[in-house]
């Protein structure tokens, strides 16, 4: 390798990298009805894809609004409040609302090439059959890997050192943050055709919930463990309702008390642990002892030496080594309809504690069940209705009770068996 000494080097390495970032084509690109812009899906029998993936995003998927939702009145208070400008054009929002498109076409939101890459040069192979891997070395995001794909959509929905919503966003207005794959795809909707359920992936859904759980941890550490070692400390890395909720004589917190830690001590964010050590005993026995002791490790960090930055950041650094391998795992695992609903019944008996750990944990625990469920019983109306009772309980998270919540949980998982 020449090395170029100085500053000019680097400028010069700055030039050519530059020139080596393939260009965005933008949605319009994507939108011809013999592509992906038909008006109603194709049968599978004459099509592998749908074909209305355009139509579906731009009528139904919120991302196609993204960038229209930071003109809103809300998005103009949020900016007010942290200083900025103009939340239209300013990195801190458009770095997530306005993304894979070219400059004039901004006003798409988080549009195709967001989650399928900038298609400069896989645009025109990836129209040929079985263009899947070359297109991929051309720069097409291998969606069909769940675990890209899960990293991918938690760059925006967790965050990462370049897209940031922390508290600072959140005090001025923003949305928490909360994912979990399986539940969030079929909201956003889905555009494509699900596996089939095949030998050695024989419910597809529930893989998808385990790979979305374990990446969401391992990237879930890194943020924690980038955060604590640059600006610390971080609120929206801890348990919100510790610091925001009703204070009452009757607390359900000190009914519950502060099992091995101090009372009143700060707490990391539950709702990145709770079911995923859950995943782990069950799916994964053999890995439960290392993972439950990184996990032990950030979490005493955090309550008894809160201060000490760099030993939160050491401590969740090594959490997420742990958990890639706990990723591996779980993207070749086969869940079967008997793993799975021993899966439901751990987390029902478990939900005692779970709930106690507060809200987040509760919405965790509420999306895990609404995704296993619905792999073993498919989108079963009855079912659904019976979920939405437990998402609506978590719509006031300051009053939550955790006692309220877990008999609401119990009725409703003996419901979804
Ligand atoms: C890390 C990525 C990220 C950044 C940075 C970010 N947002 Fe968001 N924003 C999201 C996500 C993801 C959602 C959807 C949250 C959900 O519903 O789960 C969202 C939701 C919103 C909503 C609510 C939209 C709705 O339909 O209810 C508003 C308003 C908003 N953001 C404004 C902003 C503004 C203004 C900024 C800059 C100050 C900003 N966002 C920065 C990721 C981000
Ligand atoms: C928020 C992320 C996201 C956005 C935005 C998005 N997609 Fe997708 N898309 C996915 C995921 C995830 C899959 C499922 C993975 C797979 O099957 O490859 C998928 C699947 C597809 C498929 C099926 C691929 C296959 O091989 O079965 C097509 C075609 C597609 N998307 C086209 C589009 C088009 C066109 C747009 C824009 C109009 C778009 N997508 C926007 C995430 C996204
Ligand atoms: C480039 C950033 C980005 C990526 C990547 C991304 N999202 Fe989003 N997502 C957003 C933003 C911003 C919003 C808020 C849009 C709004 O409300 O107007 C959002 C909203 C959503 C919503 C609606 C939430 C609600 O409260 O109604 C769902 C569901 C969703 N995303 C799922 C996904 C999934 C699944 C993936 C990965 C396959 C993904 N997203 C990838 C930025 C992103
Ligand atoms: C360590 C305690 C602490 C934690 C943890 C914490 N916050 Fe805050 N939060 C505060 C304080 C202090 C304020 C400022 C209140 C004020 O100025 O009146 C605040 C302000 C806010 C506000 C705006 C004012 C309000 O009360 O409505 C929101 C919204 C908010 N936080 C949400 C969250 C969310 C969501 C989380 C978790 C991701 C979180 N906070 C974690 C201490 C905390």
């Amino acid at each position: 390798m020449i090395r170029i000494p100085g500053s000019f080097g680097l400028l010069l390495m700055a030039v050519a990298a530059a020139a080596q970032q393939p260009g965005y084509i933008g949605a319009g690109g994507c939108a011809s009805s013999n592509c992906h812009g038909a008006t109603s899906a194709a049968p599978e029998s004459e099509s592998r894809i749908l074909g209305n993936e355009y139509s579906i995003w731009s009528v139904t998927d919120k991302h196609s609004r993204a960038s229209k939702v930071l003109d809103e009145p809300r998005s103009k208070r949020m900016a007010q409040i942290l200083g900025i400008t103009d939340a239209r054009s300013d990195k801190r929002c458009t770095s997530c609302h306005a993304a894979g498109s070219p400059e004039r076409s901004r006003s798409d939101g988080v549009a195709c090439e967001a989650c399928h890459g900038a298609a400069e040069k896989w645009l025109g192979p990836h129209t040929q059959k079985d263009s899947h891997a070359a297109s991929v070395a051309a720069g097409l995001i291998d969606t069909k890997n769940l675990a890209t794909r899960a990293k991918n959509c938690l760059e925006c929905h967790l965050g990462s050192a370049d897209r940031v919503v922390d508290h600072d966003l959140i005090a001025a207005g923003h949305p928490d943050l909360a994912f979990e794959l399986d539940t969030f795809s079929w909201a956003q909707p889905i555009h494509h055709r699900e596996p089939k359920p095949s030998a050695g992936n024989t419910l597809p859904r529930a893989r998808n919930w385990a790979v979305g759980q374990a990446v969401a941890f391992a990237e879930g550490m890194r943020l924690l463990s980038t955060r604590a070692s640059k600006s610390w400390p971080e609120f929206a890395e801890l348990e919100c309702y510790q610091c925001h909720h009703d204070l009452r004589a009757e607390s359900w917190r000190i009914q519950r008390g502060y099992a091995g830690r101090r009372p009143g001590s700060l707490q990391v964010n539950q709702a990145r642990v709770d079911l995923f050590r859950l995943l782990v005993a069950q799916a994964s026995p053999g890995q439960a002892a290392a993972v439950n002791s990184a996990i032990q490790q950030v979490t005493s960090a955090v309550s008894t030496r809160f201060a000490d930055g760099a030993g939160v950041a050491a401590a969740a650094a090594s959490a997420a080594r742990q958990a890639d391998t706990v990723v591996t795992a779980m993207a070749g695992a086969d869940f079967t309809s008997d793993k799975v609903r021993a899966l439901v019944k751990a987390l029902n008996d478990d939900i005692d504690r779970i709930a106690g750990s507060g809200p987040h944990s509760a919405e965790q625990a509420t999306m895990a069940l609404d995704a296993l469920s619905a792999a073993y019983l498919g989108n079963k109306p009855e079912v659904q209705k019976a979920m939405a009772e437990l998402y609506d309980y978590l719509e006031h998270p300051s009053t939550y009770q955790a006692g309220t919540f877990a008999a609401l949980f119990r009725k409703v998982a003996a419901r979804a068996n």
